[in-house]
């Protein structure tokens, strides 16, 4: 497939976005200073917070896993067994517990995943989420492939 051009310009700090590329959905969050204090928080409950195992460019952290910290790109598809995991950026909700601190949940079998990607332990999906290549053409547009 060909790459794919986003504006995220108009993208406010806290959102999500998806854009699809190669028939899969990629998301687009714009964190906020508390959001990348929260990835912090978290690691000791995730399984592979380095990403050592985890799909991703060399050019992005292993940690937050962005190019830039306050842009978030992941390709939308759960480790597990491939449902599209759901956008959940509240901190401590009470379905998901105090553990999780603004992420994204998988409604198929449970798996719960940081606002990186990167999934907890004790829930099914074996790797953290995929990040696609992509590139910054500009602060406001990105070419995801
Ligand atoms: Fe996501 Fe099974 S497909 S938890």
């Amino acid at each position: 497939g060909a790459p794919v051009t986003a504006d995220i310009s108009r993208l406010e700090p806290g959102q999500q976005m998806t854009v699809e590329w190669r028939g899969k959905p990629v998301w687009v969050v714009r964190r906020t200073p508390e959001i990348l204090a929260n990835l912090k928080k978290v690691e000791g409950d995730l399984r592979d917070p380095a990403s050592a195992e985890s799909v991703q460019p060399e050019n992005v952290d292993k940690h937050h896993r962005g190019i830039k910290p306050e842009i978030l790109v992941l390709v939308g598809i759960c480790t597990h067994l491939g449902c599209s995991p759901l956008y959940r950026p509240e901190v401590a909700p009470a379905d998901l517990g105090a553990k999780f601190l603004g992420g994204f949940f998988c409604p198929c079998h449970g798996s719960i995943y940081d606002m990186a990607g990167r999934v907890f332990q004790g829930v099914p999906a074996p790797l953290n989420l995929e990040v696609p290549p992509y590139r910054f053409d500009s602060d406001s547009v990105i070419t995801i492939g």
